[in-house]
């Protein structure tokens, strides 16, 4: 995570100019922390698996790290979710301004994949992460999660709809990380699309972990607004919280079944990452 960190602070994306605020602006959420989860997965796939792969790795952590915050950019605008903080800062809509806030997002959604296309690997696995990437973030994941999740505000789903909304807003970009990770390290496709089937179910669990963060936790401590998913499609709404965490709990003993057959190094990171996160 240190060495990861330290990757992310010297490679934040940069675009000087006369613009006041741009450059500022991009690197802005970037630098403002996070638990860097998605980054993680890709990351402890190949130190588990092809360690020498490290630098490559962290192009491909980074990139998905980039477009999540640019997710997250999106997300706290007032006309999606209206968040005024993120990560215990002002959003970056409040600390510059909406237009600027659209632009960054814009320009770091792209930047992710140029990111990708730069980084130290073959062609062929620079493509295939590529595809994994965009597939996962835009039309088949979270821009489509984003969208029924928005849409359907103050109108109730049921369990399996919104399940639907938390596996593409959240979960695919998560279990992309992971398959991403496997393409690095080179393991084969039938092993790395069994790690993204079990990455959809960790996803779940994460998404359903965050909306119970939003019905059980103080501002100061989740370091965003809570209480705010009033009239959102959320396990906690649907479920109750109690319902809610036996959901999420019962994922989480499906997903540590499911690992007992993967790579020993890869259950190793993907379970110290439940532990730290989802418990
Ligand atoms: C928040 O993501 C948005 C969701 C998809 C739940 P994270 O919970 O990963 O946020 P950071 O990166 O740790 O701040
Ligand atoms: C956001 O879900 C999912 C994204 C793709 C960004 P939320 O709206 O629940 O995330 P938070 O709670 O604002 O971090
Ligand atoms: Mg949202
Ligand atoms: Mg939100
Ligand atoms: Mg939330």
């Amino acid at each position: 995570m240190a060495e990861f960190k330290a990757f992310l602070s010297a490679h934040l994306p940069s675009s000087p100019s006369f613009h006041p605020c741009f450059d500022e602006a991009l690197s802005y959420t970037l630098k403002s922390g996070g638990k860097h989860f998605r980054a993680m997965l890709v990351a402890g796939v190949v130190a588990a698996v092809r360690p020498e792969r490290k630098e490559a790795a962290f192009h491909v952590a980074l990139a998905f790290e980039t477009m999540h915050s640019y997710s997250l950019i999106h997300d706290d605008l007032p006309a999606m979710d209206d968040s005024d903080l993120r990560r215990g800062q002002p959003s970056l809509h409040v600390k510059f301004d909406e237009v600027t806030a659209i632009l960054a997002g814009d320009a770091l959604n792209t930047h992710a994949f140029y990111q990708i296309a730069r980084a130290p690997l073959d062609a062929d696995a620079r493509i295939k992460c590529v595809e994994i990437l965009s597939c996962n973030a835009g039309i088949y994941g979270m821009a489509l999660g984003q969208a029924v999740d928005c849409y359907f505000e103050n109108q109730k789903l049921g369990l399996e709809e919104l399940k639907f909304l938390h596996i593409h807003k959240t979960a695919r970009l998560i279990a992309a990380s992971l398959q991403a990770g496997c393409v690095v390290a080179g393991l084969d496709e039938a092993e790395a699309a069994r790690i993204y089937d079990i990455g959809l179910d960790l996803g779940l669990a994460f998404q359903i972990a965050d909306d119970i963060i939003d019905a059980t936790q103080s501002a100061e401590t989740a370091g965003k607004p809570t209480h705010n998913d009033g009239a959102k499609n959320s396990f906690t709404n649907l479920l109750g919280v109690d319902g809610a965490v036996q959901a999420k709990n019962e994922l989480i003993a499906k997903i540590e079944r499911e690992l007992g057959s993967v790579h020993a190094g890869i259950r190793a990171i993907v379970t110290g990452l439940i532990d730290k996160h989802l418990r």
